[in-house]
């Protein structure tokens, strides 16, 4: 057993949905000296890393790369586009909606958080959070709003709480459909990079993303993908903001600069994420994606065979990141992580929110392959076999089977 003094020996586990592993060329590029930020090489460094961004959003628009937490970023969309008392309509799909549905409520707007009754007979938990976002059910309540009171529409696109994709595309088919001028504000911190993200396609006006998960980066930066009607937006917006304002980080970034100190480190660490993300020829995205699905089903294929269930419920939201496990009732997941971490240094996610205890998070995001990932399924078989908890069959045989059959 690891006792906290002790330095394991190999190396550590890290299988949440992030931060993910950050590869060694990152942390290389990220130890570079530190330049002057306004300096004559800064500049043309800046033009380029938002040019990448530009890329990996999938869009022409402006793209504001703050320094700090996803959360961060959250708060700029809001506040940017948005006034005091403003209604928004958000989605409970996972805990990431409901603390975003907070800070909402925090900042003086007034949310209607819209979700799917009823709580699912298999796991008794709440449907909610086992199903992608529901666009006819924000098709219906936007055709209600007939004097369009409601100003956005908020939506995560990959709720790591839960492991659930939501189709983007599909709510803007919505909103379109109910001749609603709100505006749609997706949140895909845990979806960049990993899943299939369209913002100027979907008609997306402000994406929030950052940088701990399929950019590989430590936490630290993140981001707004604008449209010109967000931008629009900001210039009529009268929510108080000064640090998160577009428009002074719009204009400076025209010439690779900021108005305050950017994060040099980070960005050093970006540029080499894009470079890795994109490819030599700018066309690793897709490549990228297919990674992701495809580990995905390799680890699915594993809990299957455990007999486990899933905690996303529809086979076609199934999330590429991060697949969520439900205990059986009486089971504590937090005490079975712990299990696993002790005995074997393999880090899982915890439940969060309403799956406080139910639910462990397998990630499978970023730095990854194969046999990292079976390595993941290893571990948590084992300790599974060690808490007494019952499985169906072996899920490293599904994985290993899954990875030999399909090939990358
Ligand atoms: C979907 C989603 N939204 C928001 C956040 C909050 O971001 P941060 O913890 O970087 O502030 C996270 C963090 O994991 C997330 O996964």
């Amino acid at each position: 057993m690891l006792k906290l003094d002790q330095h394991p020996t190999g190396r550590h586990f890290l299988q949440i949905p992030g931060p993910s592993p950050v590869p060694d060329r990152i942390l290389r590029a990220m130890s570079l000296p530190t330049i002057d930020h306004r300096g004559p090489e800064f500049g043309p460094l800046g033009l380029k890393l938002i040019a990448g961004l530009q890329q990996v959003f999938k869009t022409r628009h402006p793209v504001a790369i703050y320094p700090a937490s996803g959360t961060g970023a959250w708060e700029a969309a809001l506040v940017n586009t948005l006034s005091p008392g403003d209604a928004v309509l958000m989605y409970e799909g996972g805990q990431f909606a409901t603390l975003w549905q907070k800070m909402a409520l925090r900042l003086g707007l007034r949310p209607e958080f819209l979700s799917l009754p009823g709580t699912c007979a298999e796991t008794g938990l709440p449907l909610s959070w086992r199903r992608g976002v529901q666009a006819d059910l924000i098709a219906q309540r936007l055709r209600a709003d007939a004097g369009h009171a409601i100003k956005a529409v908020c939506v995560v696109h990959n709720e790591t709480s839960t492991g659930v994709t939501s189709d983007i595309a599909a709510v803007r088919r919505a909103i379109t459909a109910a001749q609603h001028p709100a505006l749609l504000i997706v949140d895909t911190i845990s979806g960049l990079a990993s899943a299939d993200y369209r913002h100027d396609e979907w008609g997306v006006d402000v994406t929030v993303s950052g940088s701990q998960k399929g950019l590989m980066l430590p936490p630290g930066i993140s981001f707004n993908a604008l449209s010109p009607r967000a931008l629009e937006a900001a210039r009529s917006a009268k929510l108080p903001r000064s640090f998160w304002a577009w428009d002074e980080i719009v204009e400076m970034n025209k010439t690779g600069y900021w108005p305050y100190t950017p994060s040099t480190n980070l960005l050093y660490g970006l540029h080499e994420a894009l470079e890795m993300v994109l490819g030599p020829d700018g066309q690793g995205l897709d490549a990228t994606f297919a990674r992701h699905q495809r580990w995905a089903a390799g680890v699915r294929a594993a809990v299957n065979a455990w007999g486990l269930p899933i905690q996303c419920a529809d086979a076609a939201v199934h999330s590429p990141v991060l697949t969520g496990v439900v205990t059986p009732v009486g089971v504590d997941a937090d005490a079975l992580r712990r299990l696993i971490h002790t005995r074997f240094d393999l880090s899982l996610g915890t439940g969060l929110g309403k799956l406080k205890g139910r639910m462990f998070r397998m990630g499978h995001l970023g730095d990854s392959n194969d046999l990292t990932l079976l390595a993941m399924v290893a571990g948590v078989e084992m300790g599974l076999k060690l808490a007494g908890i019952a499985t169906r069959g072996s899920g490293v045989q599904a994985a290993m089977d899954h990875f030999s059959a399909h090939a990358a």
